[in-house]
């Protein structure tokens, strides 16, 4: 099959390829080359990029563990890049089946019914009525025509074909300069039937920027949460104590705690989000805090371990990883904390860019027993979960 990513991405308005943007922390292109890598009967996997995307893609395939696909540099439209991912493509396949990298979304019902139709019709495009009425203009934009809605239907990928049959019709179009935007017509110009088969109004094509938040919307409704089958839910926990001792403010979750004792350490002590911090670089397999920021360091010296926190979720953005929820316990015997909990709360949710719902904080004291309860230090644990790639883990 191909996989066309080779476009600019131009209308998104954005300054690098739509395809390689993440939508839930998966980027575009991995969503669309991991809803084919479910289906056993696809063989081999050619994805067209841009010359100067062609470093990023290879990137991204590595990171998302994704095996078996050969890249092919497309042209300037996007015939010509999947022309020149069927010259890469081996010449032996029964059938070949053309995706758009811009169409994420695509479900695993519509991509078994192209392979099913194209056995017996040799040519066909998944698609949908249109629901608008659709008006034929001139030059001038006054309306020249109105074909009847009823007819109209509006033309999605995959389109799959009789591999012999796409080859001709594209080394037609080569010679006799066919324009195109699909596929299908170009074996529409060849005189051969294409039949078309349901696609899915949620198969949507990611064009502008508003398509990204309806292709956020649809992720988030879909029972799976946005999650795909070769992402791992992955989770991690973190440990973190300090002393009480006076000259110091306490600052817990980022909040600053009124009381007459302050938490001591190198940075400004902040035992929550430092259990939070190795919650999450625990779950993303990334070590822990010392590794990261060594409080040997100058640099950390009294620094806002809120920061830190967002440095932690810059690591894990890098890598592929999005945040799910986190939990919290804080242990300390005073002062009481439950005024400052929202606070914290809002503080954490900011740094890691989720919805307040997403992060829980509980304080709790130790009933006055061992070193809490004693007043002596404060502790405080987390929990994480993050979602990740997977696919092929273990290879
Ligand atoms: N495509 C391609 N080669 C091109 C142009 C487009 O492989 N020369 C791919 C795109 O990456 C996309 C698909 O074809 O996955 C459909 O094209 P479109 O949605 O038009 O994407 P872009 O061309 O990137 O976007 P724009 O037209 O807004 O620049
Ligand atoms: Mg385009």
């Amino acid at each position: 099959m191909i996989i066309a990513a080779a476009g600019s991405g131009e209308r998104m308005g954005l300054d690098r390829n739509k395809v390689l943007l993440p939508l839930h922390g998966i980027p575009i292109l991995i969503r669309s080359v991991a809803a084919f890598a479910v289906h056993p009967w696809v063989e081999e996997c050619v994805i067209t990029v841009r010359a100067e995307d062609y470093a990023a893609v290879q990137a991204l395939l590595e990171q998302w563990r994704v095996k078996n696909c050969k890249l092919a540099v497309g042209g300037p439209r996007r015939q010509d890049s999947v022309a020149a991912g069927l010259a890469v493509l081996a010449p032996d396949l029964d059938w070949v089946l053309i995706h758009d990298a811009a169409r994420p979304l695509v479900e695993p019902e519509i991509i078994d019914g192209a392979y099913k139709a194209v056995q017996e019709h040799q040519a066909v495009g998944v698609a949908v009525p249109v629901k608008d009425t659709i008006k034929l203009v001139d030059e001038g934009q006054f309306v020249a025509d109105t074909p009847p809605r009823s007819k109209l239907w509006a033309v999605q990928t995959p389109q799959a074909f009789n591999s012999r049959l796409i080859r001709e019709a594209y080394a037609r179009a080569a010679r006799e300069n066919w324009e195109v935007t699909d596929d299908c017509s170009l074996v529409e110009r060849l005189g051969v039937k294409v039949k078309l088969i349901p696609g899915s109004y949620t198969n949507i094509k990611i064009t502008t920027v508003e398509d990204l938040d309806v292709a956020a919307a649809i992720l988030s409704k879909r029972s799976e949460g946005g999650l795909m089958h070769n992402t791992a839910v992955r989770t991690g926990i973190g440990y973190d104590v300090h002393r009480l001792v006076s000259g110091r403010p306490l600052i817990l979750g980022g909040a600053a705690v009124d009381y007459h004792l302050g938490l001591d350490g190198h940075s400004d002590a902040d035992v929550a989000v430092h259990a939070l911090m190795d919650a999450l670089l625990g779950a993303a397999g990334l070590g822990d805090i010392g590794r990261h920021f060594p409080d040997t360091d100058p640099r950390y010296k009294g620094i806002s371990s809120i920061k830190l926190l967002e440095a932690v979720k810059a690591k894990l953005d890098e890598r592929g990883f999005a945040v799910g929820n986190v939990d919290l316990v804080i242990a300390a015997e005073r002062p009481k904390l439950s005024g400052y909990i929202e606070q914290m709360r809002g503080n954490l949710a900011a740094a890691l860019e989720l919805a307040p719902d997403r992060v829980n904080i509980k304080a709790t004291t130790t009933e006055g027993l061992g070193f809490c309860g004693r007043g002596e230090g404060i502790a405080a644990w987390a929990a994480a979960v993050v979602i990740g790639p997977s696919l092929n883990a273990g290879d």
